[in-house]
């Protein structure tokens, strides 16, 4: 990573330049990774989209390719926008992808590949049948809200199903569309799932997890040993959030369980910047992978004047929580693969306004791994009834402001005045009898330049922390802060700009600005390796 760049990453995934969005039809295909994606060949701005092209061994290093979809046909001739892949019988990928047609209005199309012999798939033919799905006076769709297919799958009937996001003035839709060919598509009368009041459902995925353990499963597997979650990015806030509930694949019915998010608003993959995600089944380590879209806090004028916007997420593993009540997300272990300059150690006090530097590795591009003791957790400060929008209180109760117990955490991409730094950091709290952990990623002092969006992020972490230890893993990557909390239950992903804190002027801390002392149990660092990235 270079002076002149110092935000290029060094091993989450972007292309040499311009602006990039959505993953699109990730597969594993002939042992080989694809991931496709949302690209402008002209510029670091949105526009002129194609689907470009990587492949990966290892998810870690990526190969490029020419673009595999790009305007050619009437119904995609003004732009070839987000879809997803689907392995049909004897192993044949297809992609289902929105076109954006003459009169610009949004049809469901068909590709599949030119040659089955190459593991690259490298070229693709569009169905001659293109729309396959498309808005009509009779169907009611509306021609500017209709896109982002998902992977299909197959029901009791032998029929395929695909959901495609939609709205109605401001109730978001997944419309639901079945096909005997993979060509011949109805839509069914009821979606799948709608919500009043919420917008544009783009990017939706719905796909099945199993209740006990950690593998993934096929998409089109249901019984009762799995649940489905049905995930969609929300248009309006910017938020990929997540029910988990029932499905009946013969009535077609989807049902949210009760006590999950009955209000479409609460759970996220991530409560930083994480954007139309989507995953996929590896059938080759029986997992199934998400992967998602950061994209830049910065303003545009500073995107075109460094050439680039957009970069994705390390690929995340994604099973279901114990509680049944949220999904679990942890980096593939492949990533562990670039760790050099092992740094560790293990209980450590941390007295009340300590910061400690853990040195020699790579700050800049680093994984660091921590978990927290609290003695006495007594000590934890009432949480007001009002309190309950935890970003909210991340903004009140930043890393400067003293606690009791906590703020304590890290302090990442700083610089060694502390001038710059991006905090992330635990409080404790105590509510009748039961604790509450509040997580935060605080970037409000990540960068001198004024010219970004520096809004802390923050979420509440369901832990039983009586009994196990907080932890907390942070992927560092010079313009990225991907953090792990709580073993996977809370994500939250900040883009951050740091004018001292770059390259070997970047500094990594511990600190605690709690009353009370705390005990770091273990920590573990590492520097990052550059991946080979395209
Ligand atoms: C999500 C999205 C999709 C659309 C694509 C266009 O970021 O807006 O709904 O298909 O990006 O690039």
């Amino acid at each position: 990573v270079s002076a002149k760049q110092p935000y290029r990453t060094g091993y989450h995934f972007q292309p040499p330049k311009n602006w990039i969005n959505d993953p699109n039809g990730i597969m594993v295909y002939k042992g080989v990774y694809h991931l496709f994606y949302q690209y402008n060949p002209k510029g670091a701005v949105w526009g002129n989209i194609v689907w470009a092209h990587s492949t990966s061994k290892d998810l870690v290093n990526w190969t490029p390719h020419e673009a595999a979809i790009y305007p050619s046909q009437p119904s995609d001739i003004n732009g070839c926008w987000s879809g997803s892949a689907t392995i049909l019988p004897g192993g044949k990928p297809a992609i289902l992808y929105t076109g954006i047609d003459p009169l610009n209005r949004q049809v469901q199309n068909l590709a599949i590949p030119k040659n089955l012999s190459d593991p690259y798939l490298r070229e693709w033919i569009k169905s001659a049948k293109n729309p396959l799905m498309q808005p009509t006076a009779q169907n009611h769709i509306n021609a500017s809200s209709f896109r982002d297919p998902t992977t299909a799958w197959l029901g009791p009937d032998k029929q395929w199903r695909v959901i495609v996001g939609s709205k109605v003035n401001r109730q978001g839709l997944a419309i639901l569309f079945k096909s005997k060919d993979f060509v011949n598509w109805v839509q069914s009368k009821t979606p799948l799932d709608s919500a009043k009041n919420i917008g544009m459902w783009e990017c939706p995925d719905f796909f099945p997890v199993l209740v006990k353990g950690r593998n993934g499963v096929d998409t089109s597997i249901n019984g009762p040993y799995v649940k489905h979650v049905l995930k969609v990015s929300l248009d309006d806030t910017r938020h990929d959030i997540y029910t988990i509930g029932s499905y009946d694949n013969v009535k077609d019915v989807y049902t949210p369980d009760k006590g999950s998010i009955e209000s479409y608003s609460s759970v996220r993959y991530d409560y930083g910047k994480y954007y139309a995600s989507k995953t996929f089944f590896d059938n080759v380590k029986n997992r199934r992978i998400l992967m998602g879209w950061i994209n830049e806090s910065s303003s545009v004028a500073d995107d075109i004047k460094k050439g680039w916007s957009g970069v994705h997420a390390i690929p995340r593993k994604i099973w279901l929580d114990g509680s049944g009540k949220q999904l679990v997300q942890w980096p593939v272990p492949e990533i562990q693969k670039l760790r050099a300059n092992h740094v560790s150690f293990a209980n450590k006090t941390l007295r009340g306004g300590s910061v400690i530097e853990i040195s020699n590795v790579n700050a800049a591009q680093a994984d660091v791994d921590v978990s927290f003791e609290i003695a006495d957790l007594e000590k934890a400060e009432v949480l007001k009834p009002s309190w309950t929008n935890a970003q909210l209180l991340c903004s009140r109760k930043g890393a400067l402001v003293k606690g009791r117990l906590g703020p304590f955490g890290l302090l990442v991409l700083a610089s060694d005045d502390l001038k710059e730094n991006t905090a992330v950091f635990f409080r404790i709290f105590k509510r009748q009898n039961k604790h509450v952990v509040l997580i935060c990623s605080d970037q409000s002092r990540s960068s001198l330049n004024q010219d970004n969006d520096k809004t802390p992020y923050g979420a509440f972490l369901d832990v039983d922390i009586q009994h196990q230890k907080l932890s907390l893993r942070s992927l560092i990557d010079h313009s990225i802060v991907e953090s792990f909390c709580g073993g996977g239950k809370v994500c939250i992903t900040s883009r951050v700009y740091p004018t001292l804190a770059i390259n070997k002027a970047a500094h990594l801390y511990a600190f605690n600005n709690g009353t009370q002392a705390i005990k770091i149990s273990k920590l573990n660092a590492w520097s990052m390796k550059t991946a080979k990235i395209n």
